[in-house]
């Protein structure tokens, strides 16, 4: 059967688009490969502000680079302040809804004016240029202006994933050595309270190094304060004024650390810089999303992962756009919820993840023919690759067949989208994020780093510094070198699998290390392992993502249990529970195997392919000579599947 033929942009979109034809991108493409230096430089005077020009615009030490060595510049500054003097100051600048329906719309100058005394707070507190805060929060305006606020005076922020239970909060608030914490007493989810200081107290009573912890009021639950530690975040905003200039920073000053998982049991913290990063976040949101002054964005992830750190905040300021943002869950109370939101604000700009498609598809589409999407005029994806029945289901009845789709692929560790269509220029192949974006040198690579011919499959590869790259891990230069610049020299290794069609379009295929992708979310199989691990009940834990309908990948966990201990359903629940309390309850697996040995090689490793095979086929086919029991396969192989 032949390919269908790609979705050409349509007339009207590409007239009035940032980059309007294919011909515009290669040559954007071009410049920026030629002289990247020349080309990021440009754009970094044109696009921001900043308070003294940087000397050198590229120092690279491979693996280290810094972009716009000695110039001065900040975050929130770039957000806020410059759009004060513009038609944009009384513009909304976040329009955002709480999941039981309340909501606020807050223009640039009231921000600018609640971030300026949030982060008077913070000085009152004694925080400063070079202090590091973990903010666990909902999704409700007070989550930016701490971000905010934090980049204003130079305080790295490490935003924590209301999901993650108060072990996860703990390790990464040691990690960091974060002297406060700012939370709330809880947020709603599907009607129900999350009770994130409860969470916080728990981490917090291990947490020594914590001096403060505010605390914003959204459930109005019963909390514990502790004298001298816990403030409430009114009383102490009460104290302070709303007049705070954004301190000068180093172009290269830490913005912000983000954990994720990575192949160990200890997440990885990814360390962005401001001025690189800022720059291709602003860039990002002109070429992907085409944003115009009178769109309505709503990237609909949650600011806890880079997706909403990047275009729910950072890169939606930047450009002075109306941002959405909305607190709680995608089908509550009732599964219109997106559709109705998207026709109450008049979105324009819909960015989610293909697991939320997917679950939306399952729901009907009579949930969003209720509503009118005429406003939308352009679609997004992101996490996951996207499958063609959802890519055309997303087309046809959110898109209305009019929207051009931009299936971005990045990762928290890029910072900002490195491969996508623009929307205006692109023939689009449902499943392709198609080509990478200008100054961002993507290959398809074998295991020596030579090039792929078109048609074949690789390793995705970068190959060139870019300005929003993550900088190190934090506290782990050694790990940074090892994980990401040591597999292929000279080059970034991505850790995700892709082809290259006969049209050049770059396929990402998934991951190749250990490490899956659940809901659009990175879970590390080491991570989990050693969660189980630590049950008293369980001597030994291996963990495998098998292929899920709805999530992309499920976790599967195989089991074996102490001597004497029972292998029933309450010890499943009380494990998937356990990984719950030790991770996060997203985190849990689906499916719980109890097996008495696990197919090891004969140097000691557990052969995950062969659990691969077994899950989803239950026969195993590869090569299992060096497998050191064979009946262990035959065993497990014989199990049934409980689904
Ligand atoms: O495997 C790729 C997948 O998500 C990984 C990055 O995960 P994370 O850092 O959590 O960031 C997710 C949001 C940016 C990648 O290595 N991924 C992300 N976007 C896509 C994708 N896979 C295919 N297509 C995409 N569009």
């Amino acid at each position: 059967m032949p390919a269908p033929k790609p979705h050409k942009p349509p007339k009207g979109f590409a007239k009035n688009a940032t980059v309007g034809s294919m011909a515009a991108y290669e040559k954007l493409y071009e410049q920026a490969d030629r002289n990247p230096e020349a080309f990021w430089g440009k754009l970094a005077k044109q696009e921001l502000h900043w308070f003294k020009p940087w000397k050198k615009t590229l120092d690279w030490k491979a693996p280290f680079a810094k972009w716009f060595v000695g110039g001065t510049t900040n975050m929130s500054y770039n957000c806020l302040d410059r759009h004060l003097t513009t038609a944009r100051k009384n513009k909304a600048a976040i329009i955002w809804e709480g999941e039981p329906g309340d909501t606020e719309t807050i223009t640039y100058q009231e921000l600018h004016r609640r971030v300026c005394r949030f982060a008077n707070v913070l000085k009152k507190l004694g925080l400063r240029k070079g202090s590091r805060s973990i903010i666990y929060m909902p999704m409700i305006p007070e989550l930016p202006v701490a971000m905010l606020a934090c980049a204003r005076l130079g305080i790295t922020h490490s935003v924590v994933f209301g999901g993650f239970s108060a072990e996860a909060l703990k390790t990464r608030i040691i990690d960091l050595d974060a002297t406060v914490v700012i939370t709330a007493d809880g947020g709603w989810r599907r009607g129900k309270i999350v009770p994130l200081k409860a969470t916080t107290d728990e981490a917090m009573a291990e947490c020594p190094g914590v001096k403060h912890c505010i605390v914003a009021r959204r459930t109005n639950n019963d909390i514990k304060m502790k004298k001298g530690r816990d403030h409430d975040w009114s009383a102490l905003e009460a104290e302070v004024s709303d007049v705070c200039p954004a301190v000068e920073l180093d172009s290269e000053h830490p913005l912000y650390v983000l954990y994720t998982s990575g192949t160990t049991g200890k997440p990885k913290g990814i360390v962005h810089t401001t001025g690189g990063y800022q720059l291709q976040a602003n860039m990002s949101m002109k070429w992907v999303f085409d944003i115009k002054e009178e769109d309505t964005f709503w990237c609909a992830a949650d600011i806890g992962w880079v997706t909403g750190h990047s275009y729910i905040v950072y890169g939606p300021l930047l450009v002075g756009t109306t941002t959405v943002m909305y607190e709680g869950a995608p089908a509550h109370p009732e599964p219109d919820r997106f559709w109705r939101i998207i026709d109450k604000y008049k979105v324009n700009i819909l960015y989610t993840s293909p697991t939320a498609i997917r679950a939306f598809i399952r729901m009907g589409e009579q949930w969003p023919k209720k509503h009118d999407l005429s406003s939308l005029r352009l679609l997004g994806s992101v996490g996951e690759p996207i499958n063609p029945a959802a890519w055309d289901w997303y087309h046809e009845f959110i898109g209305g067949g009019r929207c051009p789709i931009v299936d971005t692929w990045w990762q928290t560790e890029t910072g900002s989208i490195m491969i996508s269509p623009l929307p205006g220029a692109t023939p689009l192949k449902p499943g392709s994020a198609t080509f990478p974006l200008p100054g961002v040198a993507v290959d398809v690579v074998d295991m020596a780093g030579n090039s792929v011919p078109k048609g074949g499959e690789g390793y995705l590869v970068i190959r060139k510094p870019w300005p929003s790259m993550f900088r190190t891990l934090w506290g782990d230069k050694a790990r940074f070198k090892k994980t990401y610049w040591s597999q292929i020299p000279g080059v970034y290794f991505v850790g995700d699998a892709a082809r290259r069609d006969k049209d050049g379009y770059i396929w990402v295929l998934g991951r190749v290390d250990d490490v899956m992708n659940v809901s659009g979310h990175r879970l590390s199989t080491a991570e989990l392992e050693s969660a189980l691990v630590k049950h008293k009940a369980v001597a030994e834990a291996a963990v495998i993502g098998k292929p899920h309908e709805l999530t992309g990948q499920a976790v599967v966990a195989f089991v074996t249990l102490k001597q004497g201990q029972k292998t029933d359903d309450a010890m499943a629940n009380a494990l998937r529970d356990w990984v719950g309390v030790e991770i996060g309850k997203f985190a849990r697996p689906e499916q719980i195997r109890f097996t008495d040995a696990l197919p090891k090689t004969r140097s000691g490793k557990i052969m995950r392919r062969l659990l691969r095979e077994i899950v989803t086929s239950d026969k195993v086919s590869g090569d299992i000579t060096t497998l050191e029991d064979l009946s262990v396969i035959n065993r497990l192989a014989g199990q049934q599947d409980e689904e």
